[in-house]
């Protein structure tokens, strides 16, 4: 369906994915979740580190999320450079518009990312988000052309129609550097996704050691990294690690 993937570090060739199977493999995302971290300058150091070390074509998507107030400024970076990065935002309003004060809602990112994440463990447990928020979030995502993923925890937590990429992050693999090995987490993807359109990415401890066998695994479509993605260095690092697996 998409095309031959190559991605380049340093002008060396790298492949996330081991050349004999890219043919039988979908798109890969990276995505680089950088949570309450850093200011608009933090984010346009990062990707002035590594949008000039990347050049992809066909199927390795890198998406970046920052915080909201950074899309702005990310995002003209990274056109006026033309890196070879996607923008992502970090959750959004399950409120379309009106007197929701605070509130983000999709209708003002429609320009400014690509894809938003919904879910993440931390907007359920400390943010109190409800499946029911989700799949607002998600129905909004949709009617507004942008591409939700929607981060679930366990089973219990509902994919909604429309969906087309999930992250499974197990609570306990998440910033506790005790990621599920791969082989593992390619099974309950593979559970979890009851229809066949929907791709599964992990997240949860993903670092420069394990990058690779998650890529690598035909069930896995890619990864979700928090800590590990704050650095610039360490992203490359992660890059690198994949061009030598
Ligand atoms: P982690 O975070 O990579 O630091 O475990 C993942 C996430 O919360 O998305």
């Amino acid at each position: 369906m998409y095309q031959k993937q190559t991605l380049k570090v340093n002008s060396r060739h790298i492949s996330g994915i081991n050349d004999s199977k890219i043919h039988v493999m979908d798109k890969k995302y990276i995505i680089a979740n950088w949570k309450c971290t850093k200011t608009i300058q933090d984010c346009l150091l990062w990707v002035d580190k590594v949008g000039p070390q990347l050049t992809t074509r066909g199927d390795t998507e890198i998406i970046v999320c920052p915080p909201f107030v950074a899309l702005d400024a990310v995002r003209r970076r990274i056109a006026d450079e033309g890196y070879v990065l996607k923008v992502g935002a970090q959750t959004v309003s399950s409120f379309e518009k009106g007197a929701y004060t605070g509130e983000v809602s999709v209708m003002m990112l429609t320009d400014l990312v690509d894809y938003v994440l919904i879910g993440h463990s931390e907007r359920r447990s400390l943010m109190h988000e409800t499946n029911q928020d989700i799949a607002k979030q998600v129905e909004l995502c949709v009617r507004y052309y942008l591409e939700p993923i929607v981060l679930v925890r366990s089973e219990d937590d509902t994919i909604p129609a429309g969906v087309k990429i999930i992250a499974w992050e197990p609570v306990s693999a998440i910033g506790t550097g005790k990621a599920i090995d791969a082989e593992t987490a390619g099974e309950i993807i593979e559970k979890l996704l009851h229809n066949g359109q929907v791709r599964g990415l992990y997240g949860g401890s993903v670092n420069q050691s394990n990058i690779a066998s998650f890529i690598q695994n035909p069930n896995i479509a890619g990864v979700l990294i928090g800590s590990a993605s704050y650095e610039s260095s360490t992203f490359l690092e992660m890059l690198h690690a994949l061009r030598s697996s």
